[in-house]
């Protein structure tokens, strides 16, 4: 079994389905990127995946334990135990970074580990300052989120999601909402958990950056993923005429 299987996956909003039948996989350490069109279903697919949806078919299991599973044709979702541990292994980070406005940046980083997991703030603090040394923040942690640049709440926003020691980490277009200038310092910090070999799925409108550091790409369209392949292969010898016509668009 793989680290990550997300297995015919079907989700439906209403009367209208937008994930017909999704695969994505995953091994400990791969770094898979979905890229394709607005309104493909991408967001989708990495929100099922933490459970900020819930799958109408097709099961999601991590590490070996299912979030999700299809007996006699109903998904059946984990009891509530066993969810919160399997969720407590992914770390997720949106466009718009969603920071608490009205606290430090250090103590954005404390919020979780205290709150969720019941931590005492002197357990947290050394890992949490460590995080934001590590961001290249550390000089800014008695600062508020107001007085920061777009990449700067971002970097934050990863160090929060770190803060709770997840396995695998989302990420849902984290430099969309950034000035150009901006996006290298944020690209650069995933580009540090690659290496590191997390696991991770980042959804991303930077192809080059995609390229670079992907084990997998997921070619993604109509709530489908068209094709799947290496970073060489979809990028430089795409097969289907969607993929070929949508890298063609986006290398333009
Ligand atoms: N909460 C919702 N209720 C109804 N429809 C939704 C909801 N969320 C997404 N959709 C629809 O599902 C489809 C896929 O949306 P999704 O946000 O996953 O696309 P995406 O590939 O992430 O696009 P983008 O690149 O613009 O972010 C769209 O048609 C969208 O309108
Ligand atoms: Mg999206």
């Amino acid at each position: 079994m793989s680290f990550i299987e997300m297995k015919n996956i079907r989700k439906d909003f209403g009367n209208h389905t937008i994930l017909h039948g999704v695969n994505m996989t995953l091994e400990k350490g791969d770094v898979v990127s979905v890229i394709g069109p607005s309104g493909a279903g991408k967001s989708t697919l990495l929100r099922c995946l933490n459970h900020l949806e819930v799958i109408q078919g097709g099961s999601i299991s991590i590490d070996g334990e299912y979030l999700a599973e299809e007996k006699n044709g109903q998904v059946v979702y984990a009891d509530k135990e066993i969810a919160k541990q399997i969720l407590g292994k992914m770390g997720m980070v949106f466009q718009s970074f969603n920071l608490f406005p009205h606290m430090t940046v250090l103590d954005n980083i404390l919020a979780a580990p205290i709150y969720v997991k019941g931590m005492k703030k002197e357990d947290v603090l050394p890992l949490a300052e460590q995080l934001l040394e590590k961001v290249g923040l550390y000089n800014k942690k008695d600062g508020y989120p107001g007085s920061l640049s777009g990449g700067q709440k971002q970097r934050v926003a990863i160090a929060r999601a770190l803060a709770m020691k997840p396995e695998i980490m989302l990420f849902d277009e984290p430099t969309s909402a950034l000035d150009p200038e901006l996006t290298g310092e944020v690209l650069r910090t995933i580009q540090q958990l690659a290496d590191e070999n997390m696991t991770m799925a980042i959804v991303t409108h930077e192809m080059a950056f995609a390229k670079s550091v992907s084990d997998k790409i997921l070619f993604m369209v109509d709530g489908v993923i068209e094709e799947e392949g290496t970073s060489e292969q979809i990028f430089e010898s795409p097969q289907s005429e969607r993929t070929k016509a949508f890298i063609q668009s986006v290398l333009r």
